[in-house]
């Protein structure tokens, strides 16, 4: 086993893909960048105004996010493999990103979730959480979906899933980090998994690239 990042456009199911991956295979520790600002964001002080940005869909400056890159990475235990969501997502993150993994001789594979812009917006569309003793919950199907309405959980969407937000993400996506996606490609480090197909058959996939690697 190699780390792993998924990358992919928002609603491509990165984090559909990362929870299989920790399912089956534990040893992965699922850094999902995104969730992180979010509950940064949380905060009723200076720090959380600073992330309430994320909302409009803009990147928080890679100075942060490298940051947490570090903290995550000074946990990690041996045997343990970073499964990488949202990171690194501009060149300048990618810069600090190959830095620590030659320093510390870590390899990696680079998973792209290749998906058209119009079903991943389909998906966001539809994508829904509920609350839970203060905790977020995405509604992955019916059964989580009937689950939360029994107990009279409080559903929502994410405050980012708003046209706006979502056009920004997008366009933020192909200025920033499609270079990044570029780069491992030229690197021969890319893997390109059709995400248009059900979660059960993407999975497959990534999971013979895992096994391989
Ligand atoms: P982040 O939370 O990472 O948002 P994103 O990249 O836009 O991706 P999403 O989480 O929206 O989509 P996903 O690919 O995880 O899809 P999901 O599995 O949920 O980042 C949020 C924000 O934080 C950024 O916009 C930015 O502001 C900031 N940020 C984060 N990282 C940063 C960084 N490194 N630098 C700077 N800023 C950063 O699936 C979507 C939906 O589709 C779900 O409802 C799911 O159930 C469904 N679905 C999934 N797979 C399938 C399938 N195969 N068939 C049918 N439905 C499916
Ligand atoms: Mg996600």
């Amino acid at each position: 086993m190699k780390h792993l990042i998924l990358f992919g456009i928002q609603g491509s199911g990165k984090g559909t893909q990362a929870a299989k991956i920790v399912k089956e295979f534990p040893a992965y520790k699922h850094i999902e960048m995104g969730d992180i600002l979010r509950g940064l964001k949380g905060m009723d002080n200076h720090l959380g105004n600073y992330f309430k940005q994320i909302d409009q869909g803009k990147y928080v400056s890679d100075s942060v996010t490298t940051a947490i890159f570090d903290i995550f990475m000074s946990i990690m235990e041996k045997g343990e493999y970073m499964l990488m969501d949202g990171f690194p997502r501009t060149k300048q993150q990618m810069y600090l990103f190959m830095d620590r993994m030659f320093r510390s001789k870590m390899e990696f594979e680079v998973i792209l979730l290749d998906i058209p812009k119009d079903i991943s917006l389909q998906r966001l569309d539809q994508r829904q959480f509920y609350r839970k003793d203060g905790y977020v919950y995405h509604i992955r199907n019916r059964h989580d979906l009937e689950f939360a309405t029994e107990h009279g959980y409080e559903i929502f969407h994410r405050e980012d899933d708003n046209a706006a937000a979502v056009e920004k993400r997008l366009q933020q996506h192909i200025k920033l980090t499609l270079p990044v996606i570029e780069y491992f490609k030229e690197l021969g480090l890319l893997h390109v998994v059709d995400a248009t197909r059900t979660p059960e058959e993407i999975y497959e996939d990534i999971r013979k690239i895992i096994t391989k690697a």
